[in-house]
């Protein structure tokens, strides 16, 4: 098998062929996504999309391993990061240590990502500095849902200047690649332009370095949210629902199973 992509290697795709990224949590949507990602993310967006949770909020750290090693192992080129979860590394720059270093230690993810801008740069250097790579998160931070007042759109007016100096103090720190997500088009183009790492667009612009979506999202599985930013390539939930149909039609009229789906005295024994 080819060797894994490094945080080196996503960093020197700068300004080359966009990156893709998707987010997975399980190991057979895992080998499905590494056949084309450059990047698979385990988001905490799992506690949303797979454990009917209404924010990120309540993700825990115990979640995170158990899906970062689920998707490990469906990986063989993709490099994996994981998201830290709230509440895991705001406290202080040793707390978001000793819990990135768990994350990987248990996970074998080579990178972690973590919302925030200035005010989490010195834990990014700090974490940096001690063999963690770092993947910012700056725009709109889902963990912070209820200061930001929403899910809205970010850098508009007077907000354009936070934004920028969110993403340039996340480079500054380190971090090898930057997620800027709802942000709008023109300042994701700006910001682009100005770090010198990758940024990683979602509901950004498409001059960004990547794109990144969730992965039911995209595939139609997960409807419960329809982000203008999502593209919707599948329509998963309806096939899902269309065969559940067949299958209690077939299973309530006896067409299912046949004998091709029984075993008999003179039948192969697997
Ligand atoms: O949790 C997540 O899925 C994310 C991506 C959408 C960037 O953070
Ligand atoms: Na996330």
């Amino acid at each position: 098998p080819q060797p894994s992509l490094t945080p080196s290697d996503i960093r020197a795709r700068k300004g080359e062929v966009p990156l893709v990224c998707l987010t997975a949590y399980t190991t057979p949507v895992a080998q499905l996504a590494d056949a084309e990602c450059d990047v698979v993310l385990v988001g905490d967006s799992v506690g949303m999309v797979l454990h009917g949770l209404p924010s990120t909020l309540p993700v825990s750290l115990e979640m995170m391993i158990m899906h970062g090693q689920a998707v490990a192992r469906g990986l063989e080129r993709a490099m994996l990061v994981i998201d830290m979860p709230f509440g895991s590394y705001e406290e202080s720059a040793e707390q978001a240590f000793r819990n990135a270093a768990r994350l990987m230690g248990e996970t074998g993810a080579a990178a972690v990502k973590l919302e925030g801008g200035r005010h989490m740069a010195e834990t990014i250097r700090f974490l940096v500095a001690r063999g963690i790579p770092v993947m910012g998160h700056v725009g709109l931070t889902p963990q912070s849902v209820n200061t930001l007042g929403g899910y809205k759109v970010q850098g508009r007016g007077e907000d354009r200047d936070r934004v920028i100096a969110d993403a340039r103090a996340v480079a500054e720190a380190g971090a090898f690649a930057i997620v800027l997500e709802k942000v709008i088009a023109d300042l994701a183009d700006e910001i682009t332009e100005t770090l010198a790492i990758p940024t990683i667009g979602i509901g950004a612009s498409a001059g960004c370095d990547g794109q990144i979506l969730v992965i039911d999202d995209m595939l139609g599985l997960f409807n419960a949210f329809q982000p203008k930013f999502v593209k919707r390539y599948g329509d998963l939930a309806q096939d899902a629902a269309t065969a559940i149909r067949s299958y209690a039609e077939e299973v309530r009229s006896r067409e299912f199973p046949t004998k091709e789906h029984v075993f008999s005295e003179g039948s192969p024994k697997t």
